[in-house]
Order: structure tokens, then C-alpha cells, then sequence
């Protein structure tokens, strides 16, 4: 897992919960990095998890519900980073259903060693878009966290469902709805 994704995301719980708990949550893992990231380095996804299963919890919220938070922070990170790839759209569902043959394919050109999941589009229409979610971080609430501020990006709003295709989270279908 890339670097700014441990960087944005040890600044956020700052932000939230203070110095102390960024200590604490690393303090308790069993970190091969020892908790020192940079943005432009890679390391292990059990570390993420790690981090993320011990700030669950010390706080009460669910890893899911992290996650969600996370991404919805993530995004704005993205819009700064990469305004090119964002510009190419001027439609939520086109820029969401285009994350597999575009986005992701650009993103792997800058970072050949990104961990990405694949999004396949089952059915697509002006107003509505299905999808279904595989990778083995199981990290379906970050995208649909990233899925939410894309609407918001263009003034919009959707309705997204998550049907549990595994049970483990591996594999969700997004049952997405323009309001
Ligand atoms: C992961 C970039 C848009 C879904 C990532 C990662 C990067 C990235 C750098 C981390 C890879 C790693 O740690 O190895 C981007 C950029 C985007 C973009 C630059 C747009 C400009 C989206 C959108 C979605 C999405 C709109 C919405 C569904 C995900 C998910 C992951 C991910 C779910 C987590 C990895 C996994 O589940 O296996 N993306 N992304 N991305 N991205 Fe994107």
C-alpha cells in the first residue's frame, strides 16, 4: 500500500483524535516501519489494518465507518494531487464507471506497485450505474467513501447500496442511483 495512503491518514486522526492517539494506535502494532512513513514509499496492507483495527478499537467505530471517514478526507487529497485526471470528467457516473479502464490504469503508470482493486461495471445508464467490487483488502467502504465526494465533486447526490457478494467483504456489488 502506497505511502500518502498511512500519511493522509495518520494526519487525519491527528486532526480527530490527537497526537496522542496517532501514538498509541502504533504503539500497539506491531509495525515492520515502525510507524515512520513517507508518501512516496510502499508498505504492507497488514499494517493499515493493523492501525486501523487498533483505532477501532479505542474509539468505538467501526473499521467500515473509518474507512468511510477516511476516503471522504482521501478525496480531497486526490483533487489536489491529480486536477488533470479529475478534469477529464464532467460527469459523476462517467468518472466512477471509468475507475478500471482510466483512473486506476493512470494511477498504477505513477505507481507500478499500487495495490488496486478492480471495479467491474455490470450495468450502466445515464442515471444509475452497477458495479461490483473485487480486491483482498476488502476496502468496499473506502470506496464508497471516494464514491460519495465524486458526486459532491459535481453537485450531485447519489443512493449507494453494498450487497455483500462474499461474505469476508472481498466481493460487493454497488447498486448506485443518481437522486
Ligand atoms: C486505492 C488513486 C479514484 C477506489 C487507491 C490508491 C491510490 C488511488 C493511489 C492506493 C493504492 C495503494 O495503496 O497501493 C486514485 C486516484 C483517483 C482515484 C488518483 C482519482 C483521481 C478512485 C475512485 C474510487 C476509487 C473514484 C471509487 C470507487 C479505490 C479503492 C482503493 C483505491 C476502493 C483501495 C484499494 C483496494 O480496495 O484494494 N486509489 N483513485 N479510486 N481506490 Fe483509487
Amino acid at each position: 500500500m502506497k505511502g500518502i495512503v498511512f500519511t493522509e491518514f495518520l494526519e487525519l486522526v491527528e486532526d480527530k483524535f490527537g497526537l496522542e492517539m496517532v501514538d498509541k494506535i502504533i504503539n500497539n502494532s506491531d509495525l515492520e516501519s515502525n510507524g515512520v512513513y513517507t508518501s512516496v514509499g510502499t508498505y504492507k496492507f497488514s499494517e493499515m489494518l493493523q492501525l486501523l483495527q487498533h483505532l477501532s478499537s479505542y474509539t468505538g467505530i467501526s473499521i467500515d465507518d473509518l474507512l468511510l471517514v477516511y476516503a471522504e478526507h482521501f478525496f480531497s487529497v486526490l483533487e489536489e494531487s491529480y486536477p488533470g485526471l479529475l478534469a477529464t470528467y464532467s460527469d459523476p457516473i462517467e468518472m466512477i464507471s471509468s475507475i478500471e479502464n482510466h483512473i486506476h490504469v493512470e494511477v498504477r503508470k505513477i505507481y507500478p506497485d499500487a495495490e488496486l482493486p478492480s471495479f467491474e461495471v455490470v450495468e450502466k445508464t445515464e442515471n444509475s450505474l452497477i458495479m461490483i467490487y473485487k480486491s483482498s483488502r476488502a476496502m468496499h467502504h473506502f470506496g464508497l467513501g471516494l464514491m460519495n465526494k465524486t458526486f459532491e465533486h459535481f453537485n450531485s447526490t447519489a443512493t449507494i447500496v453494498l450487497e455483500n457478494l462474499k461474505e469476508d467483504g472481498t466481493e460487493v456489488k454497488f447498486l448506485i442511483n443518481k437522486n
